[in-house]
């Protein structure tokens, strides 16, 4: 072998490493997130987080005009000390209430996108009445009544 072909048979071999390192390195960086993303792992847009606040039957949670539910078609993450609920306005005065803890492995749904809440941790999808869209998850979110009076939402736990 020439001194030449050897060179730049060493200098193709050394460029295709620095190449995969790159791309190695930027498909990490992709991954590594964090760092206050408003997506979650998933890629889906995280939920406004409101305060329930614990009655002797539930919860109560006041829906204002700055609050994400007050049009419909909007979702929440609501907590409180009774747990933490996924809320997301059905019609004027309907509303659906479902846990936030996923059916899976116990994560908090935090997710919502295109009408369905994902989880963080595996990606399962629900839909909004709680029925599973995308697994791992197989089993529903359990639901829970709840009634809008007085720009109040009361849930029965
Ligand atoms: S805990 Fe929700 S998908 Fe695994």
């Amino acid at each position: 072998m020439k001194p030449a072909e050897q060179s730049r048979r060493e200098f193709c071999g050394q460029a295709c490493r620095v190449a995969v390192a790159g791309v190695l390195g930027s498909a990490l960086g992709a991954c590594g997130g964090g760092g206050g993303s408003p997506t979650g792992p998933s890629g889906a847009p995280s939920l406004t987080t409101l305060s329930g606040t614990a009655t002797a039957s539930g919860i109560d949670l006041v829906i204002d005009t700055a609050s994400p539910l007050a049009s419909v078609g909007g979702a929440a993450l609501v907590q409180s000390s009774r747990g933490s609920f996924l809320v997301s306005r059905t019609g004027e005065s309907t509303f659906s209430v479902l846990t936030a803890t996923c059916t899976h492995q116990a994560c908090t749904i935090n997710g919502f996108t295109g009408n369905r809440y994902v989880c963080p941790c595996h990606g399962s999808n629900f839909d909004t009445s709680g029925r599973v869209l995308q697994g791992p998850a197989v089993a529903a979110l359990r639901t829970f009544a709840a009634t809008f009076a007085g720009g109040t939402l009361a849930v029965a736990l």
